[in-house]
């Protein structure tokens, strides 16, 4: 019964529902598995069948699944107010969540403009970069600059600042052309060069850039510490501080996605925190409604927010989207920012990935293994001589060893949730190093 339940849901996804990012035909031999529910790190078939969710579901969960505390502050809310727009109107929500992150960033970032998803908090910055230039009387300023493997999403304004050529390169016709810069990728350190080698070169890639055309320039815009689609391309913070010198050298917006690596993914509550400085503009999205609901958000400066100050209306920003700062959405936001506070998080994460990073070691050190790597909760390493179909094979092992991880080409990575216990790290460890072996022994 359960067994027919199962392929039942299957069947009827598959005629209907189309999935994302994915070939469907693929699923010919890849398993689609219906999750009937989750629980903490785990997902659940209606098998019965459990999977520790090693990549956060798209690494938007940060406390587990069916969170008590978050299960509790929506069940609240739901009660009270489900929705409402807000042009025009507010609620105690919105206004709380936005104090809050303007008290995170010491209140540098003081106002937060609402979208849903990631990729939309990306097209506000662009937006409002440009805008903000042109109010400014800067009209000239039209242009983007984003790294070498960058990822900022898959509408067109976002896609048109990625560089992952799978996402991009069948939609060019349609894209604005923007300039690509060299990547701080700490993994092309040459013979003796280290990782902050490679960001002082990185760093003075863009330099060349700006010195040529920063009177075109709008903004550049970078994923902090990781970049993570790519493959969980790891940087230097230094990188970050010398791009942050010469946007004030060049008048250059800077714009920061920490949708990825926000909420205490690389180990400070915001990437940029680990080299000192601020962007201009701060896109969250992702973990910050601890994985419940859909939500994102632009946090920017008040210089930037007073360029759209006025009595002419065409100067505002007037840019919206109907589920903008979703009362729902930001109670799950306010109840994780809460457990940040009750639990000390950052500072248990430190623990809990130190106790990973011992028990990934025989991966670390395996001869088919190169560019171990970590960075705060994320983990990544590379697949020596992999196969071309490694990735796909990786997921379906992977599942049979009740591991949810999707390796991006050879790169093979984890971003749990944080609330691993010591047992299901070392099943977590344990596990992936049995499906890497099983995977390289083809
Ligand atoms: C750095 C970064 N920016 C933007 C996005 C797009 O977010 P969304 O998928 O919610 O549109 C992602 C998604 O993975 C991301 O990793």
């Amino acid at each position: 019964m359960e067994l027919n339940q199962q392929s039942d849901w299957v069947a009827r996804s598959l005629r209907s529902v189309w999935h994302p990012c994915t070939q469907m035909q693929h699923h010919e031999t890849v398993p689609l598995i219906p999750v009937s529910r989750g629980q903490g790190v785990w997902l659940y078939d209606h098998q019965g069948k459990r999977y520790l969710d090693a990549i956060s579901s798209w690494w938007v969960n940060l406390f587990g699944h069916a969170n008590p505390r978050i299960n509790a502050a929506l069940k609240q809310q739901l009660d009270t107010l489900e929705h409402a727009m807000l042009a025009g109107f507010t609620h105690e929500p919105v206004i709380e969540l936005s104090e809050k992150l303007s008290a995170l960033t010491g209140h540098v970032l003081g106002h937060s403009f609402y979208a849903s998803d990631g990729a939309s908090a990306v097209e506000i910055a662009l937006k409002m970069s440009f805008h903000s230039w042109r109010n400014r009387g800067h009209s000239a300023k039209q242009e983007f600059v984003c790294l070498k493997g960058s990822y900022h999403g898959e509408t067109i304004g976002a896609l048109a600042v990625t560089d992952v050529a799978l996402f991009k390169d069948a939609y060019g016709p349609l894209l604005r052309a923007s300039q690509t810069v060299m990547s701080p990728d700490a993994r092309q350190a040459t013979e003796g060069e280290t990782a902050a080698d490679v960001a002082r070169r990185a760093a003075a890639d863009v330099e060349r850039l700006f010195m040529e055309k920063s009177d075109r320039i709008a903004a550049i815009i970078i994923e902090p510490l990781v970049q993570c689609a790519t493959g969980m391309a790891m940087h230097d913070p230094l990188y970050l501080q010398l791009v942050r010198e010469l946007c004030d050298r060049y008048s250059v917006h800077l714009i920061l996605d920490e949708i990825a690596v926000g909420c205490g993914r690389t180990g400070t509550f915001f990437a940029c925190q680990q080299a000192g400085i601020w962007p201009d503009f701060l896109c969250l999205s992702k973990g910050i409604s601890g994985g419940y609901l859909p939500l994102s958000l632009v946090l920017t400066r008040d210089e930037i927010y007073q360029a759209f100050y006025s009595s002419d209306v065409t100067r505002g920003f007037l840019h919206s989207h109907s589920y903008t700062g979703n009362p729902l959405a930001c109670r799950a936001a306010l109840a994780t920012l809460q457990i940040f506070e009750e639990d000390d998080v950052l500072r248990t994460n430190c623990i809990k990935a130190e106790r990973l990073t011992a028990a990934l070691q025989p991966l670390a050190q395996h001869d088919k293994v190169r560019n171990f790597r970590q960075r705060g909760m994320i983990w990544a390493f590379d697949a020596i001589d992999a196969a071309p179909d490694f990735s796909r094979r990786f997921f379906a092992t992977a599942v049979e060893h009740e591991l949810l991880m999707r390796p991006i080409g050879a790169s093979v990575y984890m971003m749990p949730p944080y609330v691993l216990s010591d047992e299901e790290i070392d099943t977590l460890a344990n596990n992936t190093l049995t499906v890497f072996n099983q995977v390289m022994a083809g």
